[in-house]
């Protein structure tokens, strides 16, 4: 069988991220392990997203550049799979001839086999996009990227049908997982060492709702949080994402009862204009949105919040834009991701008329992400002083002696580094924020819950 080397070059959201360490668990009984360098890789897998334009764009760069590395050592295999993958199929090996393999979302399953048959110069090339639902479910075992924090997806694709969104076209319908499988994978992490488990899916609050070829139905997140949280060894959990319309007041019960619940909801407001979210088929109003965030903070009081955004919907007027401002400026967010619009084509939105033009987009992003700033900076602010558990994650990415952390709110940390460990949670005293993060000094090893102020 021999050493072999894989790199991933992943693009796009945390279930890319997931994916990608399901895959390198199918190709390690082949003799796979990850490597950094792309130089010395035999297989390069690029694991894809085509949320908006520029992804792909960037996407179809990468791709280019690996023609160069391919003509140097021909025997090296090259992959596209994810989202972008089921969305260009076919059209992808013509436009990028020197890629081996193109796997769509629902093929998982099939990459062992593929890249066995392309190293063995059994097949030329392979393209396949084919969407079989509900036999996506992974049975084998992650090889995780993470030292402290584990993803663990509970459902697969979407059925929301926002209209600017390509996710249920690519991802396909939704699907859940069944509890004992997420359950069994949680405690496999944590007998690994993983002391934070975050579920991922594209809509959680709707787990176990759809009928689907994996989970019973008629579970909800809520009872699903519960028995995560009562996990031994376990010390935090994460979820991401929560649709709005569908987060209930059980799940924001479970987080205020359970033990190792963070408090931190990261809720999709995408716009402030009834009409735009109207036209969005997000589901919701304003009003009714306001109204979630007030009961989220009235039994969450330390809660920290934070959302999606998107300026530029088709349609969108500065009267819209302005309802967008104000309703972030009142909600105070503790921090936004901030989008342009981008037409995907097939998706309805991109068919409608009075797409906005490109400076009014870029002018509306600025404003927007400005007044995000302020806000998550004044945030943050008013945590200088107080005292934080952080669950150690390493050395920073640019200082050795500098390292890395979140807090319960999941606030990145900094601190000068003494003789922590990952996966240790220690105490930081917060001396100076910033609009993304927060520095600090370590207060204690062991976390003092009577000086912690909600986590
Ligand atoms: N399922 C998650 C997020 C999926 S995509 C949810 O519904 O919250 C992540 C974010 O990308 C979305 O929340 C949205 O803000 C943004 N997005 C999706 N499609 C987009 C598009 N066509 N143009 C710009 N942003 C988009
Ligand atoms: Fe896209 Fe909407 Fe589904 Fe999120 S909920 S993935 S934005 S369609
Ligand atoms: Fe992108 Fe697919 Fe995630 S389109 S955002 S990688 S679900």
């Amino acid at each position: 069988m021999g050493q072999k080397f894989v790199k991933f070059i992943v693009y796009g959201c945390q279930m890319n991220v997931a994916d990608s360490e399901r895959m390198a668990g199918e190709l390690a009984p082949l003799g796979y392990e990850g490597t950094e360098e792309q130089e010395e890789a035999d297989l390069i897998i690029i694991n894809t997203c085509c949320v908006r334009e520029t992804a792909e764009d960037k996407i179809y760069g990468k791709i280019g550049e690996l023609k160069q590395l391919k003509a140097r050592n021909p025997k090296l295999v090259i992959g596209v799979t994810g989202c972008m993958a089921q969305k260009e199929g076919e059209k992808l090996r013509k436009r990028a001839p020197h890629v081996d393999f193109v796997l769509g979302t629902g093929q998982l399953k099939n990459l062992a086999a593929t890249v066995e048959q392309i190293a063995n110069r059994r097949r030329h090339s392979v393209v396949n996009t084919d969407m079989e639902q509900g036999t996506d479910s992974f049975r084998g075992k992650a090889v995780r990227q993470g030292k402290v924090s584990a993803w663990i997806p509970i459902m697969y694709g979407c059925d929301n049908f926002c209209t600017y969104c390509i996710v249920p076209y690519v991802r396909g319908r939704e699907r859940s997982r069944t509890m004992e499988e997420i359950l069994a994978e949680a405690r496999e992490a944590l007998a690994e060492g993983y002391r934070e488990i975050t579920l991922l899916g594209q809509n959680v609050n709707s787990y176990g709702q759809k009928p689907s070829s994996l989970a019973e139905t008629g579970v909800s997140f809520a009872a699903l949080l519960k028995q995560v949280d009562a996990l031994p060894g376990i010390e935090r959990v994460r979820f991401m994402t929560s649709h709005p319309k569908d987060l209930s007041l059980e799940v924001i019960e479970a987080i205020r009862e359970g033990e190792h619940l963070c408090p931190h909801i990261h809720l999709p407001l995408q716009h402030g204009s009834d009409r735009i979210l109207k036209a969005m088929n997000r589901g919701y109003t304003a009003e009714k949105y306001r109204n979630l965030a007030s009961l989220i903070r009235e039994r969450l009081p330390q809660v920290s919040l934070t959302t999606d955004l998107i300026v530029g919907f088709p349609g969108e007027s500065d009267a819209d834009f302005q309802a967008t401002l104000d309703l972030v400026a009142e909600i105070g967010f503790d921090s936004a991701f901030t989008f342009l619009y981008s037409p995907r084509s097939g998706t309805p939105a991109a068919a409608m008329a009075a797409q906005v033009p490109e400076e009014v987009k870029k002018a509306r992003l600025q404003a927007l992400m400005a007044q995000q700033n302020k806000i998550s900076l004044a945030i943050n602010e008013k945590l200088v002083g107080s005292i934080r558990e952080v669950l150690v994650e390493g050395a920073s990415k640019n200082d050795a002696t500098v390292w890395t952390g979140r807090t319960r709110h999941n606030k990145q940390v900094l601190w000068p580094h003494a003789d922590e460990k990952p996966g240790d949670l220690i105490s930081i005293k917060i001396n100076k924020a910033q609009t993304w993060l927060l520095k600090g000094e370590i207060h204690g090893t062991y976390a003092d819950d009577a000086t912690i102020l909600g986590g």
